[in-house]
């Protein structure tokens, strides 16, 4: 194995299959600290269990993740749940809680692992986890009377408020507007670039925007990674089936 050239974590011939489906057959992929790599493929190409596997949700069948120059694929269960702690996730639908207000939903995750902290402890991270989103005057609200914009900044405030190393977002902009897409779209970038040390990790089947606010690009197919590059990169490859991508031919056949 060649030695990387910049500190990432490194996932090399991941392989996860369900019953006789093999979704991912061997994802190599370098994630570099300090940057957002987004991940891209088309819906169903097992882009959420490459995720749920980073994050150590889902045990893979084969392959490594290295985190730290640590194997974390071959951790005990109790060693994964730290690791877990290290990471963030905005779900793929927000997955707010519909029951609780703005503020307690962010401060779940606090109270959660934290549980002997006061009250106002838990008040103050959970304010500069909203005030870093722009939701500080919106704590008291009900999930309910936020709007799709507003739910997605709650969900990443709930995934900052920990402090976590790595931040995942599982396609944070689909079912939302043009306008609704770019406000997160900059989120995502200004989240990253106000957290010193945050690694990003975005799952997307909008190439649009994923070339907007990449530092790295990777395209999942056939359940591995067919192509890595920077935006400049992805623009300007022939590789057939990245062109498709990047013309907007997503959900059609592959012709090759
Ligand atoms: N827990 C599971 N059990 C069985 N099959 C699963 C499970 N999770 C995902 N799959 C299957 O794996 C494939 C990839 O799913 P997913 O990662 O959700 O795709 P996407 O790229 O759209 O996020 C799909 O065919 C899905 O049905
Ligand atoms: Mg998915």
């Amino acid at each position: 194995m060649t030695e990387p050239a910049a500190p990432c974590i490194r996932l090399a011939g991941l392989a996860k299959s369900f019953g006789p489906q093999a979704v991912l057959r061997g994802v190599d992929l370098d994630i570099p600290l300090g940057k957002i790599t987004v991940v891209i493929g088309r819906s169903g190409t097992g882009k959420s269990v490459l995720l749920k596997t980073l994050m150590g949700l889902l045990r893979p069948d084969g392959g490594s993740i290295i985190i730290g120059g640590v194997d974390i694929t071959k951790l005990p269960d109790r060693e994964l749940l730290k690791v877990r702690n290290r990471f963030g996730m905005v779900f793929q639908n927000a997955a707010l809680f519909d029951s609780m207000s703005v503020f307690e939903n962010v401060a779940f995750p606090v109270r959660e692992h934290e549980r002997r902290l006061k009250e106002l402890e838990v008040k103050r991270r959970v304010d500069a986890a909203l005030a870093e989103v722009g939701l500080l005057e919106h704590g008291h609200k009900w999930v309910h009377q936020l709007s799709g914009g507003m739910r997605k900044r709650a969900a990443v405030a709930r995934a900052l408020v920990r402090k976590p190393e790595f931040l995942l977002y599982d396609e944070p902009t689909t079912g939302l507007d043009p306008i609704m897409t770019a406000h997160v779209d900059e989120l995502i970038r200004d989240t990253q670039d106000h957290t010193p040390g945050l690694t990003s990790l975005v799952i997307s089947h909008d190439m649009e925007a994923t070339l907007r606010i990449a530092d790295k690009v990777a395209m999942l197919f056939d359940g591995r990674v067919i192509f890595e590059g920077t935006p400049d990169e992805v623009r300007g490859t022939d590789h057939p089936v990245v062109r498709q991508f990047v013309e907007g031919r997503l959900d059609g056949p592959i012709q090759l």
